[in-house]
């Protein structure tokens, strides 16, 4: 479905990444059946937080040879903090923290985002009523500004279902640095 593209393994022996040209479009219509609309096209499909055993591997990584631009850091606990960065108007594609006592290497979560509150709203009474295993509840982000859920997906990777990001560019965008990643919410959801 592209034109070309190159692919290579990622620092940590995780994941194979493709960089490519020339993707195929369709002219098939997409319709939620859900009445969901994405807020995805040129800002791509969402973002990943990869926790990581080698921070300055995937700064380079990133930074130097993809391209990517610095958002901002969160400090999640003294000596931790969670980078993230940008390739386009989203506040940040790709994001990665230090590996941590009892966290496995690899995605923590993917976020995927739409356009309207009810679609999440609805989404998260669906969680709560079904099969389907909340991981963090309802709450908003202090850096991207996301209000947000996550759900542990059957794969056990979390899955975070959002609306309102904000967009950033490099013209005003200046990188902070924040002492929590939520300004409401976000509770862990204890399956044990
Ligand atoms: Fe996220």
């Amino acid at each position: 479905m592209v034109s070309d593209l190159i692919r290579f393994r990622d620092p940590d022996d995780c994941y194979d990444h493709e960089i490519f040209w020339g993707l195929s479009t369709s002219s098939v219509r997409f319709a939620s059946p859900i009445g969901a609309e994405f807020v995805a096209g040129s800002e791509g499909l969402g973002h990943v937080l990869q926790v990581v055993s080698d921070r300055a591997r995937y700064e380079s990584l990133s930074l130097d040879v993809l391209g990517f631009r610095l958002s901002d850091h969160v400090d999640l606990a003294p000596g931790l903090a969670a980078t993230f960065l940008h390739c386009n108007p989203r506040h940040h594609s790709f994001a990665f923290a230090p590996k941590v006592e009892g966290r496995p290497l690899g995605v923590g979560h993917f976020l995927l985002e739409v356009t309207d509150l009810d679609v999440i709203g609805r989404a998260m009474e669906h969680i709560e009523d079904g099969p389907h295993r909340l991981l963090k509840t309802f709450g908003r982000h202090s850096n991207d500004r996301m209000t947000s859920f996550y759900l542990l997906t059957p794969s056990d990777v979390g899955l975070e279902f959002g609306t309102g990001g904000i967009k950033i560019d490099d013209e005003t965008w200046t990188p902070t640095r924040y002492d929590t990643a939520h300004f409401w919410g976000h509770h862990s959801v204890d399956h044990h």
